[in-house]
């Protein structure tokens, strides 16, 4: 059954204008819609920040790691000053990308014909280049791209006027200051392509609503409703909270961890820092998923996590932070097939968004600044036009 055209923005804009005591969830065309992901890419991929993962897997000068942010191939070099560099990933000979996916190299050398480009983006040789008269190596240099460091993250923007990260998010990092995220090391990291819309993935994350029914066969068990707390979000992110059970030892708070007091040491918060950085974050552990849209139905995931550093010279920890992470490659397979099946259903011709719970306060607070964030965007082009 074909829907008649409905415009995606549109049904958005009616759909935020309710209160939240009456909120639905976002409209289909929201998620399946090409005309909706083009103005997601504009507005919002295009103009905030994107998370490529840790710094301290960066660490070393000739570390580096990609990433397409709204079609521009993108990487992030740690170079020989210890300074982490944003720079376009397009060859300036005949423009195919140079570098993929994560690892380290001494220069970045193009797959193509070899031109070779220094660490930080200036040209330091061409093959057979001596007999073009117009040629001359040093007038070329990789564009560079804003690329910042916050509490152990790095950022790109393709946006020279977007504030900087530690504007956008110091309310993070006040209510997270005991968790002290700067010193967390990855210990896994991994990349991934689902067949769901980005936002059905990153609003799974955003509730914890789900995780008796769909996480019934791993941590359902232990996840209560009534220990969820899901307060009113922010501009730049929304959070809430669940109280974990002291029986695993590596999601509490170190003794060397002076710094979180009562209950918060076995607090987890859940993080969505806007668009697309979705954190777990506890006491002892972390793991988080950045997500980008691959077309409206597929999107592209960076996974990574690790122990808080309290733990570092704690012996039964490598035993346990492995069991966890086998533990979380099982709840994601359940999340996988929850999300892939959201994106079939809201595909069909028959699909209406139903009534959000109390426990779905993110949800909604997300799909508000989605609709600002176009709002925004639309506005800013209507004046150049
Ligand atoms: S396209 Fe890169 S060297 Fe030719
Ligand atoms: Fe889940």
């Amino acid at each position: 059954m074909a829907k008649d055209h409905i415009d995606p923005v549109e049904a958005l804009r009616q759909n935020t204008a309710q209160p939240f005591e009456q909120a639905r969830a976002m409209p289909p065309e929201v998620y399946t819609s090409q005309e909706f992901l083009d103005q997601e890419l504009a507005h919002i991929f295009a103009k905030d920040w994107f998370c490529v993962g840790r710094a301290d897997a960066l660490a070393e000068p000739g570390s580096y790691t990609t990433c397409d942010l709204a079609g521009q191939p993108i990487l992030v070099m740690r170079d020989r000053d210890g300074e982490l560099r944003g720079l376009s990933n397009v060859c300036l000979h005949r423009m195919s990308t140079l570098l993929h996916g994560r690892g380290k190299t001494r220069a970045i050398v193009c797959p193509y014909h070899a031109w070779t480009y220094n660490l930080d983006g200036s040209l330091r040789g061409a093959p057979a280049m001596t007999l073009n008269e117009g040629f001359c190596k040093d007038q070329y240099q990789l564009p560079k791209v804003r690329c910042e460091e916050w509490l152990g993250w790095v950022f790109v923007t393709l946006n020279q006027d977007a504030s900087p990260v530690a504007e956008q998010l110091s309310q993070v990092a006040e209510m997270v200051a005991g968790y002290d995220m700067t010193n967390y090391t990855e210990a896994f990291y991994e990349e991934h392509v689902w067949d769901t819309n980005w936002k059905v993935l990153a609003e799974n994350f955003m509730e914890s609503y789900h995780l008796p029914v769909c996480h019934a066969g791993t941590i359902g068990g232990l996840s209560k409703l009534e220990d969820m707390v899901c307060p009113p979000g922010l501009p730049a992110f929304n959070y809430h909270t669940i109280l974990k059970e002291e029986s695993l030892k590596i999601a509490m708070a170190h003794e060397k961890n002076t710094r979180l007091k009562g209950d918060e040491r076995r607090t987890t918060y859940l993080l969505a820092l806007y668009p697309s950085l979705l954190i777990t974050l506890t006491p002892g552990y972390f793991w988080y998923l950045s997500l980008h849209p691959n077309g409206p139905g597929q999107v592209h995931i960076r996974f990574g996590g690790g122990m808080s550093n309290d733990f570092a010279d704690d012996p039964e920890v490598e035993q346990n932070f492995q069991d966890l992470k086998a533990l979380l490659d099982d709840v994601n397979i359940e999340d996988r097939g929850c999300t892939e099946k959201v994106f079939r259903g809201l595909s069909s011709g028959m699909a209406e968004p139903g009534h959000l719970s109390h426990l779905e306060r993110p949800n909604y607070d997300f799909a508000q600044y989605l609709m600002a964030k176009i709002v925004e965007g639309q506005e800013a082009e209507a004046q150049k036009a």
